[in-house]
């Protein structure tokens, strides 16, 4: 592994400085990338709320700190100042000490988004526990998974949550997670959409019942810079999802820093990070990088096209948006509605535009630029991960000279690289290879709870010496990286990371599927869908039945996100003579590339390549 330079060190530690500790390190950083044993700050004592909010009350105390625009328009949006977004999150911590919540302990999240949210994550980082959010698409299985793998002691949600048209039960959802276990102590409900639910005795509490009384004042609880902050769950390319743990300093030091240098935010700038609270950038972009920087942070309930496709460009107008950080698959649907939309609006304000989570092609950049930007906001396309906690590649607004489908630069103290298919660094500045991370950052992920050696098999283990993303990438001339797409078998549906391997075992649950094989399928707007080729077990069923069953499970299973979009019934799968499936082939056979198969000889069954092949063509007109 590359040790830090000399610089690099100085940068870190200068830039720690800017923060509030309650203790300072004795070691800026040590461990390696072989055992993946980094740790930063070592003997620092600290509290992220404290920087996100105590530290800013003597100036900023009238400050908008958060802004809720509700899923119905009609509905009035709210605001909360840094001095009461403060009082919250203290009486939040109260409220989770009298429930038995201490530091270290679990807390789960699975709600919709409300302020409330983001007033009790904030709240478990006041007093050292640890948050572990679920998005509230996954199922109430998947829900089950995770509570059992992070040990979680309570979770908080909601009766329901409003989004789009969509009212989801997340109550219910909850009850059927927990049914005939006792794995929970406490189910905390926020109300919000009012409906009918059932409240176990002993186990469900309603929020506005507890919080009445409870006291404004918690101090910050000093934890340790490596004492964890949050899990938040990932799809990998293998097995179950993985729990990314991410410790107290380190995330802080670049998430706070990482806002700054993207974005350039200045004093009274209104940022808008479209992203739930569910997803890292949620975490990072919607929640603390926001706050450490004492920013006004917007917060939106519901989705991109409701009631209409003009609802984004309305929040712009109405909150005098300068910042809009969101999906190229939210930019693409609302291109499909075509430019006068947006072109009826002047959004003004407006700065910078951000996106994330999948590559964004061209087309949609300049449609950004032109219709929403009016051809003067820059866009920061910003390549991260949730193990990578910060952005680690993009430009700086207004700094970094910006070209249509490039990340750009590396932020300051980030050395990416590229890396050959034998393992070697390409030294050559013209290049494509596979993206890897060659010096520690403070906010990469320590570990895959529970299981450390999966964190370095994922990690560490392809690339000895190196952080391995898992993503494909070219570097020009000028040292721009543009990101070319996984190059594992993770599919980014929507920029939300699904793993073939997850969905495929969904799908086998399924009584009637002896076996099946998912790839991405090219998709004009979620970037990539999820394709199936399923065999089943008897040829005699109605295939349209046994499609919608799979959907159904897949459903059940890991949640809507994940239900395939299309499903191909076949005979058998392309398989190599010790028995692998070849997604390469399947892949060809989905973008309909199948000129470009390649040779099939070596294969156990190649017939059934031809015999694929026409069947998608009969599927598919
Ligand atoms: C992809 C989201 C291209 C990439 C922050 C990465 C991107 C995965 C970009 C992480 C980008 C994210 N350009 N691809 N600007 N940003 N990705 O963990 O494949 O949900 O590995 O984190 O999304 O997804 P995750």
């Amino acid at each position: 592994m590359n040790k830090l330079t000399s610089e690099q060190s100085t940068y870190w530690s200068e830039l720690a400085n800017t923060y509030v500790w309650k203790k300072k390190w004795d070691t800026l950083v040590s461990g390696d990338f072989y055992k993946a044993d980094i740790k930063w700050f070592e003997g620092a004592e600290l509290n992220i709320t404290e920087n996100c909010l105590d530290r800013h009350l003597e100036k900023r105390r009238q400050k908008k700190a958060l802004i809720f625009e509700p899923n119905d328009p009609k509905e009035p949006s709210s605001f909360l100042t840094y001095g009461e977004l403060h009082l919250s999150v203290c009486r939040f911590a109260n409220l989770l000490k009298s429930r038995g919540i201490n530091k270290g302990d679990v807390v789960c999240f699975y709600m919709g988004m409300t302020p409330e949210f983001m007033i009790g994550v904030l709240a478990c980082a006041r007093i050292g526990a640890v948050h572990t959010v679920v998005f509230g698409g996954f199922s109430p299985l998947s829900l089950r998974g995770r509570l059992e793998d992070s040990k979680a002691k309570m979770i908080v949600t909601h009766d329901g949550a409003y989004r789009g048209d969509k009212n989801t039960p997340l109550k219910d959802m909850v009850d059927e997670c927990l049914e005939g276990t006792d794995l929970i102590k406490t189910v905390l409900v926020v109300k919000r959409t009012n409906q009918e639910i059932k409240m176990k005795e002993g186990r469900d509490y309603y929020y506005e019942a507890l919080i009445k009384g409870v006291d404004l004042h918690c101090a910050p609880v000093p934890v340790k810079a490596e004492d964890p902050l949050f899990i938040l769950y990932t799809s990998g390319s293998t097995g179950k999802p993985k729990g990314l743990l991410h410790t107290a300093a380190g995330y802080m030091v670049h998430v706070g820093k990482s806002f700054m240098d993207v974005f350039q935010y200045k004093e009274n700038d209104i940022f808008w990070c479209t992203a739930d609270i569910g997803w890292i950038t949620g975490h990072s972009y919607t929640t603390y990088g926001p706050l450490l920087n004492g920013a006004t942070t917007v917060m939106y309930e519901g989705i991109p096209t409701y009631p209409n496709a003009s609802r984004f460009w309305e929040i712009i107008e109405k909150h005098k948006i300068t910042h809009l950080y969101t999906a190229p698959t939210a930019i693409r649907a609302l291109e499909k509605f075509g430019n006068e939309i947006p072109d009826s609006f002047q959004m003004t304000t407006l700065k910078v535009l951000g996106s994330v989570g999948e590559p964004i092609n061209e087309e949609a950049w300049q449609w950004y630029s032109k219709h929403v930007g009016k051809d003067r906001c820059p866009i920061v396309d910003t390549w991260w991960q949730t193990e990578t906690g910060g952005i680690m590649i993009s430009p700086q607004a207004g700094l970094t000279k910006t070209k249509p489908g490039y990340a750009t630069l590396p932020l300051p103290g980030i050395v990416p690289c590229l890396l050959d298919e034998k393992g070697k660094e390409i030294t050559d500045m013209v290049a494509g290879g596979n993206l890897c991370i060659k010096t520690p950052w403070p906010s990469l992920a320590r570990t895959i709870y529970g299981d450390h050696e999966r964190f370095i098999q994922t990690y560490f283990s392809t690339y000895p010496g190196y952080y391995f993303t898992g993503d494909g990438a070219r570097r020009e001339a000028d040292g721009y990286y543009r990101l070319t797409g996984r190059v594992d078998d993770v599919i980014n549906v929507s920029g939300h990371r699904i793993g073939t391997a997850e969905v495929e075992e969904a799908i086998n649950q399924h009584p009637d599927v002896v076996e099946s094989a998912v790839v991405g399928l090219p998709h004009p707007v979620k970037g990539q869908g999820l394709y199936a080729f399923v065999i089943a077990r008897t040829n005699t069923r109605n295939n349209n039945d046994l499609e919608k069953e799979i959907r159904e499970t897949v459903n059940k299973i890991i949640g809507p996100i994940a239900k395939p979009d299309l499903i191909q019934i076949v005979e058998g799968l392309p398989k190599t003579r010790s028995g692998k499936i070849m997604r390469r082939v399947l892949r060809k056979i989905v973008e309909n590339d199948v000129e470009n198969i390649g040779d099939t000889s070596t294969l156990l069954n190649p017939e059934i390549i031809e015999k694929m092949i026409q069947e998608k063509k009969t599927l598919d007109s």
